[in-house]
């Protein structure tokens, strides 16, 4: 069976945006994020504490964060690669904050400058400092399986990051198809060697649609017994160093999916909608997601 209830940690802020080339003004973002926070859905995460030269876009994590910081109604996490973004993030007001590995050395290297060994060291760091400061920490593993560079990856190695990151503390572990290559034939070995060593009520499916794969494989991840699902607002996003990777599953479709299945998340798809329109006219461009582009025909 599929779970009742499907929590839907929303990425668009920070995934969707960290790859746009042209700044957005920090009110749109802000006010992106209240249009999320109120269609219901539980989680928004809101930007990222990096390094401003490996990603300009979010270079006003700070300001986002101090006005988003008085919303009550979703948890709001930030991304942290090393305690001084934990620190930064702490001080603007964020109350959970998101690590994120990689099960490829060559992925590991190019988005964090490091190896996958060096980044768990700083995590434990983070952790360490989160627990200090009573900070809940989500993990993401990146490249769960295929890399830009290395292709395949061994659903072992995705294993073996995912548990380092569950044991030093990690309340949920997201699995993240970077580049968005898998299949339900690569997704279900990959998730079984997880499933062995952290729990499915601890893990998180992060598909990318580069392949148009996304809602199958949530589709057997919800079968596989995991109910929480990550996705973009107007499928917004990219990583800036996954080349010629897409973004994030929609939303929207996510949620038309999970009410055709009746599925719960609390979220009210009309508003939601209205959240991506505001987004995608911003931009300029159209949703891509294609019930948001169906429902606006009819
Ligand atoms: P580095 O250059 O090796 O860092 O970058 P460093 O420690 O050598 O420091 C260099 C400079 O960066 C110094 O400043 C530091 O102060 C500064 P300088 O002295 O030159 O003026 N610095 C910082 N500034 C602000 N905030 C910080 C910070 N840390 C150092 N936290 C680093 C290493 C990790 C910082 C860098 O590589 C980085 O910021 N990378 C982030 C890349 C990123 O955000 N990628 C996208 C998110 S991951 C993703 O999208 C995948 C995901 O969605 C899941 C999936 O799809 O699979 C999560
Ligand atoms: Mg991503």
């Amino acid at each position: 069976g599929i779970p009742k209830f499907v929590n839907i940690v929303e990425v668009g802020p920070r995934d969707g945006l960290q790859n746009e080339k042209n700044i957005v003004p920090t009110s749109v973002k802000v006010e992106l994020i209240r249009r999320l926070v109120s269609s219901g859905l539980p989680v928004v995460e809101a930007t990222s504490f990096v390094s401003p030269k490996w990603v300009p876009q979010l270079a006003d994590a700070k300001d986002v964060m101090k006005a988003v910081c008085d919303i009550e109604d979703a948890r709001l996490p930030v991304l942290t690669p090393n305690v001084k973004g934990f620190e930064a993030a702490v001080a603007a007001g964020a109350k959970e904050v998101a690590i994120f590995a990689s099960a490829s050395e060559s992925f590991s290297k190019s988005n964090i400058n490091c190896s996958i060994e060096e980044s768990l060291a700083r995590y434990r760091a983070v952790c360490l400092a989160a627990k200090e400061h009573s900070v809940p920490v989500r993990g993401y593993v990146s490249c769960v399986v295929g890399c830009p560079v290395e292709g395949t990856i061994p659903p072992s190695k995705v294993a073996y990051v995912a548990k380092e990151l569950y044991d030093m503390g990690c309340f949920e572990i997201s699995l993240g198809d970077t580049i968005g290559v898998g299949t339900p034939g690569t997704v279900i070995p990959m998730l079984e060697a997880v499933m062995a060593v952290v729990p499915a009520e601890k893990l998180a499916v992060h598909f990318h649609d580069t392949y148009g794969q996304s809602l199958p494989n949530i589709l057997i991840s919800l079968q596989m017994g995991i109910s929480t699902v990550d996705s973009s607002v107007a499928g917004l996003g990219g990583c800036p160093y996954a080349k010629g990777a897409s973004g994030n599953v929609a939303t929207e479709d996510v949620v038309y999916m999970l009410n055709g299945l009746g599925v719960k998340t609390n979220v009210d798809l009309a508003k939601l909608m209205l959240a991506g329109e505001f987004i995608s006219n911003h931009l300029g461009r159209q949703s891509g997601s294609k019930t948001a582009v169906a429902l606006c025909r009819v």
